[in-house]
C-alpha cells in the first residue's frame, strides 16, 4: 500500500524563530508513522535551520520555489542544484506562483525538468481557476497543465512525481471555497487516465495525486477517503501544529483501517 503524504505548505510565513517553535511542537505531538509521510514546506530562508532540527524520520522538507537553471547569473535566485541536499520535494507550479509570479506552463515545465534533474521529486501542482471551472474547461485546463510540465520526463521520472490537485476556487487564498470530495473524485480520476493514456497504466498507478484546497482537520477525512487520493497539500491549517497534527492522524487511522479492512 502507498504511504499517505501530507505536506504543510507554509507559504511565506514563519519567521526563523517561529518556524522553530512550530517544528517543536509538531515533533511533541506527531508520533512517527510508518504508513504516513509527513513534509513540511517551509520558506526558503528558514529552510537550512529547519534541516538539522527536524527528527528525519518523522518529517522529511520540501522548497515551495526554485529556478530552474543550476547556477549563474540571476540575481536573487536560488537553484534546485542548491536545494539538492537539503529537500527531497519542492513544490512546482503552485496557483500562487503561476497567478502572481506570472509562471507559464512553459516555466513549470522547465522547473519541473530542474527538479528531477537535480534528484528532488517535484510536488507539481494544477488546478482551474472559478471562471474556468463556470465555463467548463477544467479538463482541458488541467491536461495543458499536466501534457506541458512533463514534456521532459521519461515514464520512469513521471511515475515519481507528485502531483497535486488544487482547484484555485478551493484555496483560501483565492475564496476558498468548500469542494466537494465527489468532484474531486472526477478530476483525480481524469488525471490518472491522462498519465495511463501518455505513459502507461502502471505509471499513473504508481504516481501519487494528492488534493488540496483549504483541507483542514474537519474536511481531511472527507479528502483523504477518496478514492484514488493519495494525501492531502495543506496550506493555512499547517502553521496550526494542532490541526496539522490532527490531520496527519486522520490519514493514519484511515490508513489503519483500510489495512485492517485488507487483512
Ligand atoms: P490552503 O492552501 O490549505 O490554505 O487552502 C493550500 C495550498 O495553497 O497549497
Amino acid at each position: 500500500m502507498k504511504k499517505t503524504l501530507i505536506v504543510a505548505n507554509w507559504k511565506m510565513n514563519l519567521s526563523t524563530h517561529e518556524a522553530s517553535v512550530l517544528v517543536h511542537r509538531l515533533h511533541q505531538t506527531i508520533p512517527t508513522h510508518r504508513s504516513v509521510e509527513v513534509v513540511l514546506a517551509p520558506n526558503l530562508l528558514v529552510l537550512q535551520p529547519i534541516s538539522v532540527e527536524i527528527d528525519r524520520h518523522k518529517f522529511g522538507l520540501a522548497a515551495q520555489n526554485a529556478y530552474h537553471r543550476d547556477s549563474g547569473a540571476f540575481t536573487g535566485e536560488v537553484s534546485y542544484t542548491m536545494l539538492q541536499d537539503l529537500v527531497h520535494y519542492c513544490i512546482v507550479g503552485h496557483s500562487e506562483r503561476r497567478i502572481y509570479f506570472n509562471e507559464t506552463l512553459e516555466v513549470v515545465r522547465d522547473k519541473v525538468a530542474a527538479s528531477v534533474r537535480n534528484g528532488i521529486t517535484p510536488i507539481l501542482c494544477v488546478g482551474e481557476t472559478k471562471q474556468e471551472r463556470t465555463e467548463n474547461q477544467t479538463k482541458q485546463v488541467i491536461h495543458d497543465q499536466i501534457v506541458t510540465a512533463l514534456f521532459r520526463l521519461t515514464s520512469e521520472e513521471v511515475s515519481e512525481v507528485v502531483i497535486a490537485y488544487e482547484p484555485v476556487w478551493a484555496i483560501s487564498t483565492f475564496g476558498g471555497e468548500v469542494a466537494k470530495p465527489h468532484d474531486i473524485k472526477l478530476v483525480i480520476d481524469y488525471i490518472r487516465k491522462q498519465i495511463a493514456d501518455l505513459y502507461g497504466q502502471r505509471v499513473s498507478e504508481e504516481v501519487r495525486v494528492l488534493y488540496g484546497g483549504s483541507v483542514d482537520d474537519q474536511s481531511a477525512q472527507a479528502y483523504l477517503s477518496i478514492d484514488g487520493c493519495d494525501g492531502a497539500l495543506v496550506g493555512s491549517a499547517s502553521l496550526n501544529y494542532q490541526k496539522f497534527a490532527n490531520i496527519v492522524d486522520t490519514a493514519y487511522r484511515l490508513q489503519h483501517e483500510e489495512s485492517e479492512h485488507h487483512g
